[in-house]
């Protein structure tokens, strides 16, 4: 089959596509044919084997990943794609499902035309795909989806609560954006000036260009503030916060629930809630799809076709 591999840790370059031996399932396992997957800005820490500013979350990256080179030699945390086999012990998916899901923690991503998928393990999850969407869009809403609703799930955000998002234009902001105006929160949205139109459209209220923002001005305007990039300092969000309110940042630890994703769906279903969808590489421009992710401007996500029907 066809894969993207590396064997050392480094700029995109490190990517490149060759052939491996398809995997066969175990008894709990499914093969699937991986139609889509995606780039993230997690997968790019994981290619260069580094966190920006972190040597912390650096060791901690090395210690699961490989010390000095990648244990795992197939990146792709996100997919979707079409059951082709299942082992003999699988009850919850059949032979020509459509699914989609993370391989966190398993040996194998999904930037390969097959990839094997647990129907159930501890640290990710695999679920049917929404009929609403496209596999390119399903692709694109485990990481990103799971993570803006648990994290604005502790705000417990009522009817008419004020909400900032902060950095509303990535894969985690414009879910959250979304998910805000769901919960019933007017949504402010912190972007540049050129996501502006995107984010209105996707449901904020006021958009503010976070290059001219004169934050102080804000000082305890929100019932809740999610820093959804990681780049508004913490004793900053705080201040914009009303007594009793919520600080929220993407930068805490998270988990993967299938009812989160049960949820996500539920309100894709009602027409609440779509992947924002920036580029689509193929599998064969790899290089060009972390490139451009690494450079910190990607608009919502940026999907990677893996095989077509
Ligand atoms: N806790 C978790 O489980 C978890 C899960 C997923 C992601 N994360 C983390 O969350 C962060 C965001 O991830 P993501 O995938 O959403 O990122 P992303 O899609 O790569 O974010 C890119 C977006 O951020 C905007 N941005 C960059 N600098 C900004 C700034 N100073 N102020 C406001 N917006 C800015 C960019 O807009 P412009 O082009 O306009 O600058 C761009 O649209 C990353 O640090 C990621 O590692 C954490």
């Amino acid at each position: 089959m066809r894969a993207v591999v590396y064997s050392n840790y480094g700029p995109p370059s490190v990517l490149h596509l060759t052939e491996l031996t398809r995997p066969v399932p175990k008894p709990h396992e499914v093969l699937i044919r991986v139609r889509a997957s995606t780039v993230t800005a997690g997968g790019c820490w994981v290619r260069q084997g580094a966190f920006p500013d972190s040597r912390w979350l650096t060791f901690f990256l090395r210690l699961f990943f490989g010390i000095t080179r990648p244990r795992r030699p197939v990146l792709g945390f996100e997919f979707s794609g079409v059951v082709e086999a299942v082992g003999k012990a699988v009850t919850r998916f059949s032979t020509g499902d459509s699914v989609y899901g993370t391989t966190t923690g398993l040996q194998q991503g999904a930037y390969a035309e097959y990839v094997c998928i647990p129907e159930s393990w501890r640290l990710g999850v695999m679920a049917l795909k929404p009929a609403e969407l496209t596999f390119g869009e399903s692709a694109a809403l485990p990481v990103g989806g799971m993570t803006a609703f648990q994290i604005l799930q502790k705000a417990d955000i009522q009817q008419g609560h004020q909400v900032l998002v902060y950095g509303a234009s990535g894969s985690v902001g414009t879910y959250a954006v979304q998910l805000a105006a769901y919960f019933g929160g007017r949504v402010t949205a912190a972007c540049s000036q050129a996501n502006m139109a995107l984010v209105q459209s996707i449901g904020a209220d006021t958009v503010s260009d976070y290059a001219q923002l004169d934050i102080t001005r804000w000082a305890g305007q929100f019932d809740v503030v999610f820093d959804a990039v990681g780049k508004l300092p913490p004793s900053v969000g705080k201040r914009l916060v009303k007594k009793g309110g919520h600080f929220l940042t993407v930068k805490s630890v998270t988990d993967e629930k299938i009812a989160y994703l049960h949820a996500l769906e539920a309100i894709i279903a009602e027409g609440r809630l779509k992947p924002v969808i920036d580029r689509t590489y193929e599998l064969e421009d790899i290089v060009n799809a972390h490139t451009y992710v690494d450079l910190g401007h990607k608009k919502g996500n940026v999907v990677i076709t893996v095989a077509q029907p």
